[in-house]
């Protein structure tokens, strides 16, 4: 056991003891290392004023320090602003940029635009103007317009990245990080076994993953999390691996890392899931979480259950395998049973003549949650349906499944008229409700609508129509 959070700091090594597991980054990096050049403007993600960098000794990536609590700092690197300034010039590269394209007004935005470009510049390749958009759908500039700062990111991004020495990551993190403060406790388990262990002991504890959720319930709702089991040091239940037909995605697996195998067998999938907050968000967000947290708005349910996931869930040494469409009871409620969690999601590869659609609609393209989400898995054999799934988001107390749209083209001929019965039939699977996002009465008609459209899309000579991120 280990009551410090080891971490860098820039270069410096830090070890931090009686600290609260549910202080935010951005808490300790303005309020204890006195680095104010992180800004707070959200605290809930959205805004990109406090984007910092997160070194894990692979890669360098861009998170929202005001909803990643401190001990998501073990054993890795932590860049912000500070620390990008350099030895011989006054500004870092990406920070010249910014100021010879005049892409700073006010400046609240800018150290925060500057670390998510410094990420982008440090990962392969030189991004395009599509890429640094999507590298930046995560922060908000109020004043300046984006024009000046794409074109910065470019200029800065056409540059080969920093060759800085890599930092020596060498941190003592061999021990489970266990704090206790305040009467709070937090537990790092450091494999799925011992997190299986800790959560049958703990069956109250909150389990933690990316945060992207639960960080907002610290520092919106103010709730006091007395005890958390995270997934940071569950390495070997953040896999990914695909054999046998079967994509098997750990639980602890963020959106990042699960995106290319995603897109590559199911391109309708990896562009919903780059319209899933933000890069920040993407970083540190799982779909384990996603599916865990039960939202009847998650993006990703409708789509596992058009695909036919199954969810792998274990509880001590049990473990027993849910399709996706039975995990969800009611309105935030789930077949989790005390101290049991997902360990796994098994997503089946497309077989032959399947086709795959999702659509996500929303008020706007980037970092915003869904009104509806559809997805569609069809198999159309000599113009008859062989077999279709369906999964709603947005139009229920839960994701759902629609079986009756479903029944009503199982072994018809996928024509217009079947499809429009189809559409009718929807009425009875669903009971969507008004919110600010939507009225019910849209819902349902968008839900349809977009049964309509997969059945455009999916006739072979219809121009497919899929929106792209504004350029
Ligand atoms: C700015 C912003 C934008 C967002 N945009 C979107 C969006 O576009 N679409 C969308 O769907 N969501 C969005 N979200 C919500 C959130 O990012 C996702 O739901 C994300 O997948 C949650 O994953 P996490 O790892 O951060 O979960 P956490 O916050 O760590 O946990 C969420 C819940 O899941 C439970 N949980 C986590 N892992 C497991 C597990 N292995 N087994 C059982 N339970 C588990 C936790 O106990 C908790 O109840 C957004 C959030 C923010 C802050
Ligand atoms: S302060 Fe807005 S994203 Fe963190
Ligand atoms: S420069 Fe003012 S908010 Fe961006």
């Amino acid at each position: 056991m280990r009551d410090s959070v080891h971490f860098l700091l820039g270069d410096q090594k830090q070890e931090l003891r009686q600290v609260s597991p549910t202080l935010t980054v951005l808490e300790y990096l303005r309020g204890t290392a006195g680095l104010t050049g992180t800004k707070e403007g959200c605290a809930e993600g959205d805004c990109g004023a406090c984007t910092v960098v997160l070194n894990d000794g692979k890669q360098q990536r861009a998170v929202n320090a005001c909803i990643v609590f401190v001990p998501a700092l073990d054993g890795k690197q932590l860049l912000t602003v500070e620390h990008l300034r350099q030895p011989d010039t006054a500004l870092h590269p990406v920070q010249q940029a910014m100021v010879d394209r005049h892409a700073s007004q006010c400046g609240f935005c800018t150290p925060g635009f500057v670390m998510s470009l410094y990420a982008l510049r440090q990962s392969d390749g030189t991004p395009d103007r599509t890429a640094v958009n999507e590298a930046l759908a995560g922060n908000l500039c109020r004043c300046t317009g984006y024009r000046p700062i794409v074109d910065a990111a470019l200029d800065a991004c056409a540059a080969p990245p920093d060759n800085r020495p890599a930092a020596n990551l060498a941190l003592d993190t061999s021990k489970t990080l266990t704090l206790n403060h305040a009467g709070q406790t937090y537990i790092a388990p450091r494999s799925t076994d011992e997190l299986a262990e800790t959560l049958l002991a703990h069956p109250d504890a909150v389990l933690l993953a990316g945060g992207t959720d639960v960080g907002l319930w610290v520092t919106k709702q103010h709730r006091d999390l007395k005890y958390i089991v995270a997934l940071d040091a569950v390495t070997d239940m953040a896999g990914i691996d695909e054999s046998g037909g079967i994509i098997r995605i750990g639980a602890g697996a963020t959106y990042e890392d699960a995106l290319d195998v995603l897109q590559a067998h199911y391109p309708d999938l990896g562009l919903l899931i780059r319209r899933i907050g933000s890069r920040q968000i993407r970083n540190r967000g799982t779909i384990g979480g996603n599916i865990g947290n039960a939202s009847p708005i998650g993006d990703m349910p409708p789509a596992l259950i058009a695909v036919g996931a199954t969810l792998v869930l274990r509880r001590g040494t049990g473990r027993r395998n849910v399709p996706i469409e039975d995990f969800f009871t009611g309105y935030r409620r789930t077949v989790l049973a005390a101290g049991e969690f997902i360990e796994r999601i098994d997503i089946p590869v497309a077989a032959p003549g399947q086709s795959f659609h999702c659509y996500k609609t929303a008020k706007r393209f980037d970092q915003d949650i869904s009104a509806v989400c559809a997805a569609f898995r069809t198999t159309i054999l000599d113009g008859t349906v062989r077999d279709i799934r369906m999964g709603f988001g947005g139009v229920a107390a839960t994701p759902a499944r629609a079986r009756n749209a479903e029944a009503a083209l199982l072994g018809k001929p996928w024509t217009e008229a079947t499809v429009r019965s189809a559409m009718a039939a929807l009425e009875a699977d669903f009971t969507p409700i008004s919110d600010m996002r939507a009225s019910a009465g849209y819902r349902r008609t968008i839900a349809a609508n977009l049964l309509f459209k997969v059945f455009l899309e999916a006739s072979a000579d219809a121009p497919r129509t899929r929106l792209e991120a504004p350029v």
